[in-house]
């Protein structure tokens, strides 16, 4: 059993790696400001503490207070369209705030951390699919900061004040599958991505989802995306400090299924999981949209030896469908 702090586990992705950390035994503290997370998706097994990343005398009293084996660290902000409307906002949070918390660990000698990066350092793709060595030229701020912070873990791994790994994540979506006694994931609120929007769109909360563009080099015209569920994303953490534990590197992984969906085939999907008509728009494309980003996880196949188990569209949207149609929202 291992002393962890998971600073963001009130968030979509946070909430659902410290419950798998908790069926898992481990000591889990949760670090959290809540100004997006929500108390109620913590599991009952952690431990709580209100904090924030850019409060850099409170990660100091939080790191040195608990003395975690290990740091997973998920908190800023993910707007990838606000990043570029309000960089300094992001590189306050995303940029200073994770450095606070590496000072912090450094000062208290806590020497693992996970790091919760994007697919957004890779701007738009040359070649499909994206490996680790894929061209590095993000382009909205906050693949900038993402890409920032994994060139600042470099430095202090080669200082050996960290040995880091950095999780390359996709796009994430679903809720855990399992009813859990200890854990009930929450929907996000002010959602910008596509598969919440056709979830909010199904219950009647929006009126039409809108298509950004139709005239992709895609099959049917619409973007294409790896989508990975949040259970295999919650996997990987598991699985990348075991690699911590038994590697004295540091390394970076892609988290995607290697498959990709279209938005068209995500609505089609989402009417037959959930029965509902959802009417749809055709706009524009949307400003830095590439056609297609579809991942190679083969590096974290091969060195994680973790691999998605749910890359089944109707299955990740019946996993929201269950969220999102509950009566108490
Ligand atoms: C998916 C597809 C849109 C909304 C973003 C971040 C990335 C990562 C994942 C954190 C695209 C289309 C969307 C809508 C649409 N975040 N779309 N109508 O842009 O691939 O990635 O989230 O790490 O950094 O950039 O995700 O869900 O916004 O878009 O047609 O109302 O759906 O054009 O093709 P994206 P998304």
């Amino acid at each position: 059993m291992a002393k962890i702090i998971v600073i963001g586990g009130a968030g979509y992705i946070g909430s659902h790696t410290v419950n798998m950390l908790c069926d898992l035994d481990h000591e889990v503290t949760v670090v959290d400001n809540f100004s997006t997370g929500k108390y109620e998706n913590i599991d009952e097994r952690a431990t709580a503490i209100p904090a924030d990343i850019c409060d850099r005398f409170g990660m100091d009293i939080v790191m040195q207070g608990k003395q975690p084996d290990v740091v997973l660290c998920f908190a800023g902000l993910k707007a990838a369209g606000e990043s570029n409307v309000n960089a300094t906002e992001y590189a306050r949070v995303n940029i200073g705030g994770v450095l606070n918390v590496l000072h912090a660990m450094k000062k208290a000698n806590v020497r693992k951390f996970v790091f919760s990066s994007s697919a957004a350092v890779y701007g738009i793709p040359e070649t499909l699919p994206i490996t680790e060595k894929s061209k590095l030229d993000p382009i909205n701020y906050y693949g900038h900061t993402k890409l920032a912070i994994e060139k600042e873990l470099e430095i202090f791994a080669t200082l050996k004040h960290i040995q880091f790994v950095s999780l390359r994540y996709f796009n994430a979506a679903g809720f855990k599958f399992e009813t859990d006694k200890n854990f009930t994931p929450h929907r996000e609120t002010s959602v910008t991505n596509l598969l919440p929007i056709v979830m909010e769109t199904a219950i009647g909360e929006r009126p039409y989802v809108e298509i950004f563009g139709t005239d992709y080099n895609t099959d049917d015209g619409t973007g294409v995306r790896d989508y990975i569920h949040v259970s295999d994303l919650a996997d990987a953490h598991i699985y990348a400090m075991g690699y911590l534990n038994k590697n004295r590197y540091s390394y970076v992984f892609n988290l995607g299924s290697g498959s990709g969906y279209s938005v068209q085939e995500v609505i089609d999907a989402a009417i037959k999981v959930t029965g509902r008509d959802i009417p749809i728009v055709k706009k524009g494309r949307r400003a830095g949209d590439p056609d297609k980003v579809i991942a190679s996880s083969f590096r974290a196949n091969t060195d994680l030896l973790w691999r998605p188990k749910y890359d089944n569209m109707e299955d990740i949207l019946s996993s929201m469908w269950k969220v999102y149609s509950r009566k108490e929202r």
